[in-house]
């Protein structure tokens, strides 16, 4: 039987972590732990006080504020980041649509993740534009 791929490995094949080195990408595979949900399962809660930061591994989450569906998010995106910002309860609700493998990280490994490593910064912050303009030019927002 083939051996499972570890975290590193997977985690090397998400595009949000490809540029780190190997020894990087495993010691911070040691500060976060793999989390998986059923379909229907809500991740994240609106309201709710955030303490942690979730990459998906595996499997599709739907980001939804009360009936309103802001985003789909997939393989090697992330959620979970706002509320570890701004110190603010969840902006929404984030429900898994099928089972889903997350990566997640608690608050203070994500703010050492974001210090330290400047390139995986720059590319929440593209994220994050990403979703704003998005959100701007809904025509439900
Ligand atoms: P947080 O507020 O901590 O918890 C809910 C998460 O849903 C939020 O962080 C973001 O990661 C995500 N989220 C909120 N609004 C949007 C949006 N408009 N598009 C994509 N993701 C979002």
């Amino acid at each position: 039987m083939a051996a499972a791929p570890d975290a590193a490995s997977m985690l090397g094949t998400v595009p949000f972590f490809s540029n780190l080195d190997v020894k990087k990408r495993k010691s911070l595979v040691s500060q976060g732990k793999e989390m998986t949900f059923k379909a229907g399962d809500a991740v994240v809660r609106e309201g709710s006080l955030g303490v942690g930061f979730y990459l998906i591994l595996d499997g599709k989450a739907e980001v939804r504020k009360g009936e309103r569906v802001l985003a789909t998010l997939g393989r090697g995106q992330f959620f979970g980041e706002m509320s570890l910002i701004d110190e603010l309860p969840r902006s929404a609700d984030v429900i898994a649509l099928s089972p889903t493998k997350c990566w997640a990280l608690t608050s203070w490994a994500f703010a050492g993740l974001v210090k330290t490593n400047p390139e995986i910064a720059l590319q929440m912050l593209k994220e994050m534009v990403k979703r704003l303009r998005a959100a701007q030019s809904s025509p439900t927002s």
